[in-house]
């Protein structure tokens, strides 16, 4: 469906909401996938399908993050936007259920909608790098409570730092929305504080920008060059590990840089990245774990 686009409002200094003038049934915390000339994307719609408010998706720039970047970049009010969807089940069995919410970042996407639509309780702990990159802050003040974790106040989050501030809602259900690493982190944190995994309920946003592409990797390693299929919907490092090969890596998270390799043709997006900068990218590097490609055919090189 094309969706004509109401309304672009900057929310953060590197996030846009994009509202549509349109309506169509969804449930809160489902999402829609946003074709563009660079590719796709899923968004998840920010808003309550029961409160008559036109649906709306939040975009964050991110480096290396080609869709989101278009957007943030391209896309106007009375704009059309190709859209299909709605889609998903990160939403609550009943609207009457209290909930404990966990979003980093712009997780707190699905989150809002939820917290729209909802009618029993909820509490978020909500993360955030620092207080200029919380979405929906003056919306949610009111709402419902909210802790704030800045990563510039206390680091980054920890299992044992968010455990402890969710102990007291055992008896709820969680909804985590967020980066791989922030929703690692909630759920091994959920898990300490006794929460049942079936009462755990996970969106990983990076996911939902897998690639649809089959490509071929041409990796050159420890003086010698292999051809890789490449399937859609796998990161690099991993099919060069399943390929018998053995390349640097630590985190797996897009943060400590381990492994890190040149790119000599092609081009790929990366899920998330925390640590190569504008200079790194225009030397070819790119981060292998959090590499999907965006063409058919990509080289890289260890050497
Ligand atoms: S292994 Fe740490 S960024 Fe890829």
């Amino acid at each position: 469906m094309r969706l004509p686009v109401r309304n672009v409002v900057r929310e953060t200094v590197d996030a846009v909401s994009v509202e549509f003038d349109a309506s169509f049934a969804y449930l809160p915390g489902q999402y829609l996938t946003v074709r563009t000339p660079v590719g796709s994307r899923c968004y998840s719609l920010a808003t309550s399908p029961l409160s008559g408010e036109k649906p709306k998706i939040v975009v964050k720039r991110v480096r290396g993050g080609a869709v989101s970047n278009w957007i943030c970049d391209h896309v106007r009010p009375g704009d059309q936007l190709e859209c299909a969807g709605p889609a998903g089940t990160f939403t609550p069995a009943s609207l009457d259920d209290n909930l404990l919410l966990l979003a980093g970042g712009s997780g707190i996407t699905p989150i809002m909608g939820i917290i729209l639509a909802l009618r029993g309780d909820a509490a978020l702990i909500y993360a955030n790098r620092d207080a200029d990159a919380i979405i929906f802050r003056n919306e949610l003040d009111g709402l419902l409570p909210v802790t704030h974790w800045l990563d510039n106040e206390r680091g980054l989050p920890t299992a044992d730092g968010l455990a402890a501030l969710i102990s007291g809602y055992r008896d709820r259900e969680a909804f985590v929305c967020g980066p791989e690493p922030f929703v690692a982190v909630a759920e091994k944190a959920l898990q300490t504080a006794g929460f049942p995994d079936s009462r755990i309920r996970v969106e990983r946003f990076e996911l939902d920008a897998v690639s649809t592409i089959d490509a071929t990797a041409e990796v050159s390693i420890d003086g010698r060059t292999h051809v890789i299929a490449w399937p859609a919907g796998k990161r690099l490092l991993d099919v060069i590990i399943d390929a018998g090969l053995n390349p640097p890596y630590s985190c797996r998270q897009g943060q400590c840089g381990a492994c890190a390799v040149r790119m000599t043709s092609g081009e790929v997006d990366l899920l998330n990245n925390e640590i190569l900068e504008e200079e790194d990218f225009a030397e070819g590097y790119i981060l292998a774990c959090q590499a999907i490609p965006r063409t058919n055919s990509i080289s890289i090189t260890y050497f």
